[in-house]
């Protein structure tokens, strides 16, 4: 047989070499759930091993993380108050602002991301402002938005992350950015973000379930692939530095047709349920912790580049465990 393909299989130095695919930690980013109060660090429910955590909690980990290999966060804030206009999303003094200001000034070096959306900051827990007649007020919902990267661009952040799926939004927060003299600040846009039953365990986590309706006006149905790429090409029309893909897992064709139409990284996002049904899954003893290897090398092989997963901090020993094997 002159075709066997099990010749470059047959020990771990030629599967080495024959590698197509590898993963690094520095393509890897971590969310944090920032909350308010000192010394607080409270498990998430939902989300098997990740807490909220204050922002003084959070600072006194920067060397752990480090260690880990994370260079790289995602902020989210987790507030108890909100209100109808989203007003404490861009407060100069806010929670996220002063975050970025004081994780900046504890470690210059690391890259810091704050998602950018008023979900987390609106009493009803929608994305977006409606109009009285219930249509999204498109207008007010990208001003809001605008004001609030700007907030964040100004405390030292290095890359808004938008993730509302409202149509625009990447060109205006580009602009408004621009105008303040934040052109550095770089856009991560959650260009094709599914209505998706995956963020179930992050809704618990970050209190942003939607009082009334459901998100499928904005975000989109999990039926279509030909209507992500429409979504990739307008955000980059618009300005994204990166697109994003959310869910990961059940969507990597869509990761795959990014990664061909995009000549800008493309990011994946295993989000909440993903992560949670891993975690359950290896618990329970269905499948063992090599799972998480295989999810997120699987990522990286249908094309992104970047990874964003709660399985950060586990994640160095993980790729460590895999090259000796
Ligand atoms: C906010 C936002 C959500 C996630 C990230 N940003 C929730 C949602 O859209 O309902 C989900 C992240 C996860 O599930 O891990 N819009």
């Amino acid at each position: 047989m002159s075709q066997l393909p099990t010749r470059l299989r047959r020990n771990s130095n030629i599967r080495n070499m024959v590698k197509e695919t590898r993963l690094s930690m520095d393509q890897i980013i971590y969310p944090i759930f920032l909350v308010e109060g000192n010394g607080v660090k409270s498990p998430i429910a939902s989300l098997k091993g990740q807490d909220h955590m204050s922002i003084d909690v959070l600072i006194d980990m920067l060397p752990e993380l480090k260690e880990k290999g994370i260079r790289s966060l995602l902020l989210f804030g987790t507030l108890e108050e909100k209100d109808a206009h989203a007003g404490c999303a861009y407060e100069e003094d806010g929670l996220i602002q002063r975050a970025i200001r004081q994780i900046k000034a504890a470690d210059p070096q690391i890259y810091l991301i704050a998602d950018l959306c008023l979900c987390q900051y609106k009493s009803d827990g929608h994305c977006c402002f409606f109009t009285e007649g219930q249509e999204i007020d498109r207008k007010k919902t990208l001003d809001t938005l605008g004001k609030v990267a700007l907030s964040y661009a100004e405390c030292g952040l290095d890359m808004v992350a938008p993730s509302d799926m409202m149509d625009g939004r990447v060109a205006h927060i580009r602009q408004v950015l621009d105008q303040g003299g934040y052109e550095g600040v770089a856009i991560m846009a959650y260009s094709a973000k599914y209505a998706s039953s995956f963020y179930g365990p992050f809704r618990d986590a970050a209190h942003s379930a939607p009082s009334f309706s459901d998100r499928k006006t904005y975000q989109m149905d999990p039926a279509n692939r030909l209507e992500a790429r429409r979504e990739i090409e307008l955000d980059l029309q618009e300005g994204a530095d990166v697109v994003m893909v959310k869910p990961a897992m059940v969507y990597q064709d869509i990761i795959a047709d990014a990664a061909q139409i995009a000549k800008v990284p493309v990011a994946a996002y295993q989000v909440s349920g993903e992560y949670a049904l891993l975690v359950q899954g290896i618990e329970a003893g269905i499948i063992t912790e090599r799972a998480i290897y295989e999810s997120l090398i699987g990522l990286r092989r249908s094309g992104a580049t970047l990874i964003i997963t709660y399985f950060a901090k586990t994640l160095q020993a993980i790729l460590e465990r895999e090259a000796s094997l």
